[in-house]
């Protein structure tokens, strides 16, 4: 047993290994990225999944490890071929996959800094350079977190505790307590809200107009109605941008009216916060630099892997509220920004993966330009798209795309239930034939063909021939 031990350590096994994986990765790329990789999705069933993968984990040594990559990548979702086109989920960049395997190789956690070094470092400075594209100054602050759902909820818990009046951790809640955020507001923002302990109540939605985005003249009538019921408002939520449509509230008028009633603005931007670091984008999310918080996640529009968000704050010595717990084994009990590099302070997570490690190195190695050009590129392609399909009689737009988010579905007649079973059922034979993935939202009860463009290189020829297949499903009978 030793020795088996001894021999899963062995520099030259993982160097033989390696060799042979990387080069399975290399042709694997280059196929997806070719379209030549087969079907962007299998067609097979999680109970097909797990009939081929059953019975493989036993007491002893079950074949070569390379065959698990193998199969791995036969049974993934192709997220490299450019016909992907469902959720926000970006074909990272290679370079990224070598930084995620020293990440892991190295497990370097640093709820504190003993426990990593580098990586606090890597993360703090990745922070700063979000910070300064937001317009923020030194005073600004942050942390790194698994994800928009957890920065959202991270936000959330910073802005009670700024806001509530009294001690909300270590108290819990004195009162119903609510937020405000737009209809089409992602469903993390609910469970955070949820979370905190103030019920489905604590969410007061907020009308959008008809391109999906908050209207701020439906904002006092929410507080109005949320102060009916007894609820204290601390806080408005926008979304930069929504996850449906990608549309980007206006923060401008929204940061006003939080001046005026004296709120907690947050911006949601785990999609669209990327576009501050493009100068032809970054005026959708004018009024920005007036939020007290702001999640941004670099693994949707940055090309880089799950999970890696940002939550930012304009005064950093917010994000030291959301988690004042003292851990006297880990921290000396002094002010906690004291220490700041001791990471666990500031978030749910206690040991992190070296979140900013992958984040440093791309930024590095490619620079905010390169970023930039690959975002203006893809909300070209998403003008172009609903170019195609404004000028086409066979489809209509949801509303016009705002980012590299596009809803549209094909025009038929009969009744809305139907139409929508239609749209469904189209999108579903299209995955099916195996050159496309994408999603499909609902929007006012109608059912709508959601497409994240978000492959660097898919082009308006292959989305031609998205919309070639989608019209070559037969009408469904009545
Ligand atoms: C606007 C918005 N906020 C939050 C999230 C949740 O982010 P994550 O999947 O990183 O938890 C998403 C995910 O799509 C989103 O679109």
């Amino acid at each position: 047993m030793a020795d088996t031990i001894a021999g899963a350590y062995d520099p030259e096994a993982f160097r033989a290994a390696g060799h042979r994986v990387v080069d399975m990765l290399a042709q694997y790329l280059a196929d997806q990225l070719a379209g030549k990789g087969g079907p962007v999705l299998h067609g097979k069933s999680p109970d097909e999944v797990d009939r081929l993968l059953a019975g493989r984990i036993g007491a002893g040594p079950a074949g070569d490890p390379v065959d698990w990559f193998g199969e791995a990548l036969r049974l993934a979702h192709h997220l490299h071929h450019p016909g992907y086109v469902g959720h926000q989920v970006a074909p990272p960049l290679p370079l990224a996959g070598l930084g995620e395997m020293v990440s892991a190789l190295l497990n370097n956690g640093m709820a504190v800094y003993d426990m990593g070094p580098a990586n606090v470092i890597f993360e703090q400075r990745v922070v700063r350079r979000l910070c300064q594209a937001v317009g923020w100054g030194a005073e600004a602050d942050g942390i790194l977190t698994h994800g928009g759902s957890v920065g959202n909820l991270t936000a959330l818990l910073a802005a009670r505790q700024a806001m509530a009046g009294y001690d909300a951790w270590t108290e819990g809640n004195r009162e119903p307590l609510a937020i405000l955020a737009s209809a089409q507001n992602h469903y993390c923002v609910d469970r955070a809200v949820r979370l905190m302990g103030w019920g489905r109540a604590g969410l007061v939605e907020v009308e959008v107009d008809e391109r999906y985005r908050l209207r701020p003249e439906a904002l006092l009538p929410a507080l109005q109605r949320a102060q009916a019921t007894g609820r204290r408002v601390i806080a408005v939520v926008a979304s930069a941008c929504t996850t449906s449509t990608g549309s980007f509230d206006p923060i401008e008028p929204i940061a006003d009216f939080c001046e005026e009633y004296g709120l907690w603005l947050h911006v949601d931007g785990a999609h669209g916060a990327s576009f501050l670091l493009s100068d032809r984008l970054r005026a959708r999310l004018a009024g920005v630099e007036r939020a007290d918080s702001l999640v941004w996640d670099l693994h949707k529009m940055m090309l880089m892997p799950a999970l890696v968000t940002a939550v930012l704050y304009r005064d950093g010595r917010r994000s030291y509220e959301a988690f004042h717990q003292e851990a006297s084994y880990l921290f000396a009990g002094e002010d906690p920004a004291v220490q700041w590099f001791n990471l666990g302070q500031r978030t749910l997570e206690c040991t992190k993966r070296g979140l900013g490690a992958t984040a440093y190195l791309l930024l590095r190695t490619y620079g905010t330009a390169f970023f930039a050009e690959y975002m203006e590129r893809m909300c070209d392609l998403a003008q172009g798209f609903a170019e195609r399909i404004r000028s086409s009689s066979d489809f209509e737009l949801a509303t016009e795309p705002q980012a590299n988010i596009v809803c549209f579905r094909r025009k038929i007649e009969g009744s809305l239930e139907s139409q929508n079973a239609f749209q469904r059922q189209i999108r579903q034979a299209v995955v099916d034939q195996g050159d496309f993935y994408l999603v499909q939202t609902t929007l006012g009860g109608r059912v709508y063909l959601r497409t994240t463009l978000i492959h660097p290189m898919t082009d308006l020829a292959r989305l031609d021939h998205l919309l070639y297949q989608l019209l070559d499903q037969p009408l469904a009978q009545p």
